[in-house]
């Protein structure tokens, strides 16, 4: 009774710092049912600023190392995180593209002006033949954008046709005569791309009823049984979605969605990639999070239309928007990549996991060279980004199943407002280890979280990090390895029960056996 009294009045005149409560986790590992589609590590390529030019693409005759103009410690990179499809050529660039004029020699194809991304000439070198390709080298599906905004019905249906048809046709007859005997298998194809704004301006009701008109052209050959992904809702525009799954419903395999986080919320200034302080970091994660809810109210009306979820929400568009870098071109979004960016990628990544009953795919943008990149190139250097590492850690989700978690996190206050501290998802992989992804957004305090693994014997754990001394923190082309994965020890497993000390500001991976 003495020693209440005593922490009573101790308390009372402040002389107690007051400690948070403990976070606390349950993994339910013997209840998973759902999934984690591979596609939801899906990227993103537009021919925008240096993504294909000075990115992927150097040509055959550069002295970059490179594998029939390719380069190839991209590929390697992308491999290394297990890239499972990329979309292409846009964006609003692939509203404009026609893809006739990126075929055959190169030479002779013709240059068009890519009005969206900085007006610069297009000599379309890089086209159909080398997209696939890149795809077969990064043993990767590609996901096609269709030209609905300016393209006509017949030249997206050929387009088809000269990829996937085995037979005799004009359109296989031309693909042949430019060098590629077989169809490629293409599953994924975009009809239309943010036909609300860049692609044409429409209203819902006017796009579904073109969206149906393209598709119903856009057949399948063979074998090769196309999955038709409709442009969806920018953000939070639910009658988008309300309109398109009325007008179309199983017309359509997937709907898009597109998110972007800038930190200020503001297009006019949206605020330096690596010039910020904690207040605009914290708004930075605020505007983030608003992801959960956009998925969660997208899924509500789609579920109405489609209570056995199968048409999937296609998240294939997301990142991080920030100012170009300084005295770069304004048109080509190349921008910087802190550890802020690798806490919201590991923010974002937990939530289409958590949401994979619906989420089928998700395309971070960009690839190379442009908004939340994953790889940087300067001529012949590169670097990952910390985004990269992300993506590194999270690879043991795909394909594994979704384990169902219930969490109770601390809180991160600044200015009066208060977000979760921690983030999370689990899952379980084929043989059997279970995977857990833990990001702690707080960018000043550790936070001890002491998790429970239900239905599972555990009896190793072991882990890795990702982390570094300042949130703005990036890798450079001087400085190539700032910010990097690296072992975790901090994870303690004792009867049954994780207790595990999450560093400030870190993405961390969790391996239990
Ligand atoms: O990713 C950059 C642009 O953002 C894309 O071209 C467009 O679809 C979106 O508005």
């Amino acid at each position: 009774m003495k020693r209440v009294i005593l922490i009573f009045t101790m308390a009372l005149f402040g002389l107690i710092i007051p400690v948070q409560a403990q976070n606390k986790l349950i993994v339910n590992a013997d209840q998973g049912k759902e999934i984690i589609s591979k596609h939801i590590y899906g990227h993103f390529s537009e021919h925008l600023g240096h993504c294909i030019y000075g990115g992927y693409w150097v040509g055959e005759g550069s002295s970059i190392p490179n594998t029939r103009g390719i380069r190839n410690d991209i590929v390697t990179a992308l491999k290394d995180i297990q890239i499972p499809n990329l979309r292409w050529p846009g964006g609003c660039f692939a509203d404009e593209y026609h893809w006739m004029d990126g075929i055959g020699p190169r030479d002779k194809r013709p240059k068009m002006v890519n009005t969206h991304w900085g007006g610069v000439t297009e000599d379309n070198s890089f086209g159909t033949h080398e997209f696939l390709d890149l795809c077969e080298q990064l043993d990767c599906e590609p996901y096609i954008s269709g030209n609905l905004g300016s393209g006509s019905v017949e030249e997206m249906s050929k387009w088809v046709e000269y990829i996937t048809f085995d037979g005799e046709s004009p359109m296989s007859n031309l693909r042949k005569q430019n060098g590629r005997e077989k169809p490629w298998k293409v599953k994924f194809w975009g009809v239309g791309n943010e036909n609300w704004g860049c692609g044409g301006n429409m209203t819902p009701d006017y796009y579904s009823d073109q969206y149906r008109r393209y598709a119903t052209y856009c057949r399948n050959y063979g074998d090769n049984y196309l999955f038709k992904i409709a442009c969806g809702p920018n953000s939070g525009d639910y009658n988008w979605t309300e309109t398109m799954m009325k007008n179309v419903g199983y017309g359509m395999q997937g709907l898009s969605l597109h998110y972007y986080t800038t930190p200020t919320g503001n297009w006019g200034k949206k605020g330096s990639a690596t010039q910020f302080n904690e207040t605009e970091y914290f708004n930075t994660i605020s505007n983030t999070l608003v992801m959960e809810d956009l998925i969660s109210k997208h899924s509500t009306i789609m579920d109405k239309y489609d209570p056995q979820k199968r048409i999937g929400l296609m998240t294939d568009e997301w990142g991080i928007w920030t100012d170009v870098e300084p005295g770069t071109n304004p048109g080509f979004l190349y921008q910087q990549n802190t550890l802020r960016d690798a806490i919201l990628a590991g923010i974002n990544l937990n939530i289409f996991n958590n949401h994979c009953d619906r989420v089928k795919m998700a395309n971070i943008a960009q690839t190379v060279n442009v908004l939340q990149a994953v790889i940087l190139t300067d001529k012949e250097k590169m670097l990952l980004t910390p985004t990269y590492w992300v993506y590194y850690l999270y690879k043991v989700h795909q394909e594994a199943t979704l384990l169902p978690v219930s969490i109770t996190s601390n809180t991160y206050e600044l200015n009066g407002k208060k977000i979760d501290a921690v983030s999370v998802s689990a899952s379980k992989d084929v043989s059997g280890k279970i995977h857990i992804t833990l990001v702690n957004i707080d960018p000043n305090k550790a936070q001890t979280i002491e998790i429970e693994l239900r239905g599972v014997t555990a009896e190793k754990v072991s882990g890795k990090i990702l982390t570094s001394a300042k949130i703005n923190d990036y890798n450079s082309f001087e400085n190539p390895n700032t910010v990097i994965v690296k072992d975790f020890n901090e994870a303690k497993l004792n009867k049954g029960i994780l207790s595990v000390t999450l560093t400030a500001k870190s993405v961390i991976m969790l391996e239990i056996e």
